[in-house]
């Protein structure tokens, strides 16, 4: 066997400093069109990732969680970002309103969402997934993966490589 393909990286910070630099890592790894999705209860370190991701992407913005419009919009050379957080979402109707299906499909975009699984239906066929556990005051587990395997096969020795070197230092 040479090794099987990753589907999955798990990796645990150790505080929300940690969790920004991986976000990083993560950000300087996605390219326009991509989803990321970004799972976990409340004071998990959805936001903190989101601002890590954000700063590599290159916005210079403080990054705080969209309140009433859910999304908040960064123009960065050559793409445009969106962070959005489905928490107030109420009313499933509310996605079609924000234009949640075009905002996570657009080539020229790259979304991350917090809460998604409040999308349901609507959400993409293929994204990043990152599953955020609390494990303590400081401690979480971060699980990363690609849906479908298959979309991000040739990407994910790339996502490896950066998840695994220099953003604990
Ligand atoms: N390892 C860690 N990673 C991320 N956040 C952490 C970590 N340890 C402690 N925290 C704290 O947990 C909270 C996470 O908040 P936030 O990122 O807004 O969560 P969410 O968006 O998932 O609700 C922050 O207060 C942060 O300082
Ligand atoms: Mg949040």
């Amino acid at each position: 066997m040479t090794g099987t393909p990753l589907a999955e990286l798990q990796v645990a910070t150790e505080s929300s400093d940690q969790t920004e630099r991986l976000g990083e890592a993560i950000g300087v790894s996605l390219q326009p069109g991509d989803v990321v999705l970004l799972h976990g209860d409340l004071g998990a370190g959805k936001t903190t990732l989101a601002k890590g991701i954000a700063r590599a992407l290159g916005v210079a913005d403080t990054v705080s969680s969209p309140s009433f419009a859910l999304v908040n919009e960064y123009a960065l050379p050559g793409f445009r970002l969106f962070h959005l957080d489905l928490y107030r979402l109420n009313d499933p109707a509310g996605l079609e309103s924000i234009g949640f299906p075009e905002l996570t499909s657009a080539e020229d975009a790259i979304a991350i969402v917090e809460w998604p699984e409040r999308a349901g239906a609507l959400l993409p066929d293929r994204y990043l997934l990152v599953d955020i556990a609390y494990v303590a005051d400081g401690r979480r587990e971060l699980r990363v993966s690609g849906v479908p395997d298959s979309a991000w096969l040739e990407r994910l020795p790339a996502l490896r490589r950066e998840l695994t070197s220099s953003w604990r230092d």
